[in-house]
C-alpha cells in the first residue's frame, strides 16, 4: 500500500520526538520514500542524525545550508509529497500551523502542502483541553487537515490523561487506510451529471447556457481511473465519452429527461456528484414549428420552473450515500453555496466562481471550495478540471 509513495514527516519539539525514529522505521519498511523536516526544537529531542540514517535522506531543517548557503524549496517538497504526517505535533506547532506563523521549515513546507496533511498531536493533558488548542484543532480540521486524536495515559510530565501521541503503528495504519480510502472506488457505483441542459422554444431554438461537460467528465474519468462503475448523464455536448469500460452514458437534452434519468439510476448508486448547469426554467410551451418573426414585433416567452434535480434526489438520499451538488456562482459565494448544501440536503458542495478568471464554463482549469454539510470549508488553488476532479474524490473519501 505505501509502495513508492511520497510522505513529509514533520517532526516538532516534543519528548514523543523518540517515536517519530519507529514511525520513521516503519514507513520505510513498507515501501514509502520518506523526508524528514523537522523544527529547531525537534533537534533537542532526537538528532537529526539519526533520522538521516533511517530515511536514506538528509534532514531538512533549516531555509539555508549554513556553509554553501544552498536554500532548502518548501516549494518543492510539497510538489513531491503525496501526503505529510506531522508527528509529533505539539501545541506550539499546531497554533504556528492554524494561524500561518511561518517561523520555521516546518511550518513553511506545511503553508506550501500540495498534498493532504494528517496531524498526530502530543503534548499534557491540560494543554490539549485548553481552548485555545482545541480552537485550533477545530480550525484544521474545518480546513482539512486529518488529525490522528492523542491517546489517554501517562504523560511526561507524570500526570495521566489525554495527550500521548498515538503508538506509531497505529499511524502507520492511520495512513495505510487513508490512502486505501483515497485510491479505490472499486466495488462502488458512481452517477454523475454533466453539462448544460437545453430547453426547447420551437424546433429550432432553445434556451441553454455555457456549460461544455468538461468539468463533468473529468469527474467521470477520476471516478472510472479508480474502478468506480460510472453512470453519465449528460445535456448536450461536444465532448467524446472517456474511452473506458466502467463509464456508461445517457443523453439526454432537458432537464425534465436529465431528471427523469437521475431518477431512474440514483438509487443503486454509493456517490452522487451532479456537476450538471441545469436550467431552472423551461418554457411553458413548445411551437410544434419553427416561429416566424414576420408580423411578430414582440414576443414573450412565458417559462416555468424545471424540477430542482438535486433537491428531489437530497430528499430521498439513501443511509449511506453521499451527495455532492456543485454551486456556480457570480456574487455572495459562500452564502448562497452554503444555502444550496442545506436546502438539497447534500453532503458537499463544490463552489466554483465566474469571478475567479480561468475558473467555471468552458475553461479547462477550475478554482473550487469544497465545503461539507459537517461544516468543513476547504479551498483549493486554480487546477486543471482533471486535477479537480481527483481533488473532489480524495476529499469525499477521506474527510467525513
Ligand atoms: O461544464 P463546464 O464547462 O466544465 O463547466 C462546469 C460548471 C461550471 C458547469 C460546473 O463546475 C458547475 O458549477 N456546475 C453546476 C452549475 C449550476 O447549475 O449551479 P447551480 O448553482 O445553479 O445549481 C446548484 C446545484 O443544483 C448543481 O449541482 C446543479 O446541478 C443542481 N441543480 C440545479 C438546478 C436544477 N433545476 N436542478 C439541479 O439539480
Amino acid at each position: 500500500m505505501l509502495k513508492g509513495k511520497h510522505i513529509v514527516l514533520g517532526i516538532s519539539g516534543g519528548i514523543a520526538a523518540y517515536k517519530s525514529a519507529y514511525l520513521l522505521r516503519l514507513l520505510i519498511k513498507k515501501g514509502a520514500e520518506v523526508q524528514v523536516v523537522i523544527t529547531p526544537n525537534g533537534k533537542e529531542f532526537i538528532t537529526p542524525a539519526t533520522l538521516a540514517a533511517l530515511s536514506g535522506k538528509p534532514v531538512v531543517s533549516d531555509f539555508f545550508t549554513a556553509n554553501t548557503g544552498e536554500w532548502h524549496s518548501h516549494v518543492d517538497l510539497g510538489l513531491w509529497a503525496d501526503l505529510m504526517v506531522i508527528a509529533p505535533a505539539t501545541a506550539c506547532t499546531i497554533g504556528k500551523m492554524a494561524h500561518g506563523i511561518a517561523d520555521n521549515m516546518l511550518i513553511t513546507t506545511y503553508l506550501s502542502a500540495k498534498e493532504p496533511v494528517m496531524i498526530a498531536p502530543a503534548m499534557d493533558l491540560d494543554m490539549w483541553k485548553h481552548p485555545s488548542t482545541q480552537d485550533n484543532i477545530t480550525l484544521l480540521k474545518r480546513r482539512g487537515n486529518i488529525i490522528i486524536e492523542p491517546k489517554s495515559g501517562e504523560l511526561a510530565s507524570g500526570l495521566v490523561g489525554k495527550g500521548r501521541m498515538e503508538e506509531p503503528d497505529k499511524i502507520v495504519e492511520a495512513i495505510e487506510s487513508f490512502f486505501a480510502k483515497s485510491q479505490s472506488l472499486r466495488d462502488k457505483k458512481i452517477l454523475i451529471t454533466a453539462g448544460p441542459t437545453y430547453e426547447n422554444i420551437d424546433p429550432v431554438r432553445f434556451i441553454g447556457n455555457y456549460s461544455s461537460g468538461k468539468m463533468g467528465f473529468a469527474i467521470a474519468e477520476e471516478c472510472a481511473v479508480r474502478g468506480g462503475q460510472v453512470t453519465l448523464i449528460t445535456g448536450p455536448v461536444a465532448l467524446t465519452t472517456p474511452q473506458y469500460e466502467n463509464i456508461k452514458r445517457i443523453k439526454v437534452i432537458s432537464a425534465k429527461e436529465m431528471h427523469a434519468a437521475c431518477m431512474e439510476n440514483f438509487t443503486h448508486n454509493d456517490i452522487i456528484i451532479l456537476a450538471a448547469a441545469v436550467a431552472d426554467y423551461a418554457p411553458d410551451y413548445v411551437a410544434e414549428k419553427k416561429i416566424k418573426r414576420e408580423g411578430v414585433e414582440d414576443m414573450v416567452i412565458h417559462l416555468v420552473k424545471n424540477p430542482d434535480i438535486a433537491a428531489t434526489l437530497g430528499s430521498r438520499k439513501l443511509s449511506g450515500q453521499i451527495m455532492v451538488g456543485f454551486a456556480l456562482e457570480t456574487d455572495n459565494e459562500l452564502e448562497n453555496a452554503l444555502k444550496k448544501l442545506n436546502k438539497k440536503n447534500l453532503d458537499w458542495i463544490v463552489l466554483n466562481s465566474l469571478r475567479d478568471a480561468e475558473a467555471g464554463f468552458m475553461k479547462d482549469t477550475n478554482k473550487i471550495t469544497m465545503i461539507s454539510s459537517h461544516g468543513q470549508l476547504i479551498p483549493f488553488d486554480l487546477k486543471s478540471k482533471r486535477t479537480v476532479a481527483k481533488d473532489i474524490i480524495d476529499t469525499i473519501l477521506t474527510q467525513k
